[in-house]
């Protein structure tokens, strides 16, 4: 295959490339060996803190919130427990089935799987390298960038916004739409009492209006089973952009979290959902919560999906750390930083 031919291959994405038949990771994708991931089956789980979402809504409230301010002090991420706790924080917000909960969370996860299992025909549709699209179908971390290219596909959908875009959604599988819509839409209500609880353990009460306000993009990721999964990564390591990121992952492990400068695998918990701080939250923190380092490693046998719902200030909304947290033993720690800056730096570096 010419040189062109095959750069052209991988930018179609790694399911693409898996349903051509596939035994050994093509050099597009290994990483130098200082950034391989070591002993990706050793690797030791952890269980994130669990905060119990229903008895911060109670009289245990202070409590919890004391626990929360800890989890994000010493981890960035927690992780809610949903089983109970969600249903209840539903019902709180007038959904009154119990089992409700679970189904909007497995419809998700079950039409995301049926997405990438689509022919590539029907997936291409949604491709472009355009970082701005609403809508984007891709792969890899940063396409036009990578050197490296990462295990993994992609769907970008914008959702929470000034403006709706379900309609530029993909129209197959037929009950797409209807079962992201409703995901979003309660991952959105999660995320604002979420961020209210957050606040609040910082004893932040004014500020809250610009939070609700801000987008929330869905980014459905995809990690084919990979024949030799040591030798590449799901997802380089990173940190979240925005504010808040509420990630739900199936019963596959495979997030990373950098925890005392070791690697550690985050243990599904099902139908929960891993909670972390972002950039824009550590900034507004003044450093407070920390925006953690985290990454993807892929798996030998099994495919792996996961949603990470992002919620962020609005584009071109300057982040800045609050002035309640600043004073004379804290002093400010971080500049001011937009959208645009962000999508800029994206757009001119690769990845580091
Ligand atoms: C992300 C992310 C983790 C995962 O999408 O930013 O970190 O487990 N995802 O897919
Ligand atoms: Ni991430």
């Amino acid at each position: 295959m010419s040189m062109q031919a095959e750069q052209h291959m991988y930018q179609q994405g790694v399911q693409h490339l898996c349903d051509n038949g596939l035994t050994q990771v093509p050099n597009k994708y290994i990483l130098p060996e200082p950034e391989r991931p070591l002993n990706v089956v050793d690797d030791g789980c952890i269980n994130l803190p669990i905060i119990d979402f229903a008895q911060l809504q109670g009289e245990n409230r202070p409590r919890v919130l004391a626990s929360l301010s800890k989890a994000c002090q010493e981890f960035g991420f927690f992780q809610f427990k949903v089983e109970v706790k969600l249903c209840e924080l539903w019902m709180w917000m007038q959904v009154i089935n119990h089992g409700l909960g679970d189904e909007a969370i497995g419809k998700m996860i079950d039409v995301s799987k049926r997405f990438f299992e689509l022919p590539f025909e029907e997936r291409q549709r949604y491709m472009s390298s355009d970082l701005h699209a609403p809508v984007r179908y891709g792969t890899s971390f940063n396409q036009n960038n990578d050197k490296v290219f990462c295990w993994r596909d992609f769907l970008k959908l914008s959702c929470h916004s000034m403006q709706d875009y379900s309609s530029l959604w993909p129209s197959s599988p037929l009950d797409l739409r209807e079962a992201m819509g409703v995901y979003s839409t309660k991952t959105q209500h999660l995320y604002e009492r979420v961020m209210e609880a957050i606040l609040e353990s910082l004893g932040v009460t004014n500020e809250t209006a610009i939070f609700e306000q801000g987008s929330q993009l869905m980014m459905v990721n995809w990690y084919p089973a990979c024949p030799q999964p040591q030798l590449t990564l799901g997802l380089p390591p990173h940190s979240d952009y925005g504010l808040l990121t509420l990630l739900l992952q199936d019963q596959v492990e495979g997030l990373q979290i950098q925890h005392n400068d070791k690697w550690v695998t985050v243990k599904p918990i099902p139908n929960s959902f891993v909670v972390n701080i972002g950039d824009q939250f550590e900034i507004f923190s003044n450093g407070r919560y920390k925006s953690v380092v985290h990454r993807v490693a892929v798996n030998s046998m099994r495919s792996r999906l996961s949603v990470a719902s992002l919620h962020s200030l609005n584009a071109n909304y300057n982040v800045t750390p609050s002035p309640i947290l600043i004073d004379d033993s804290n002093p400010r720690l971080y500049q001011d930083t937009n959208y645009a800056d962000f999508v800029d730096y994206l757009s001119s570096s690769d990845f580091k």
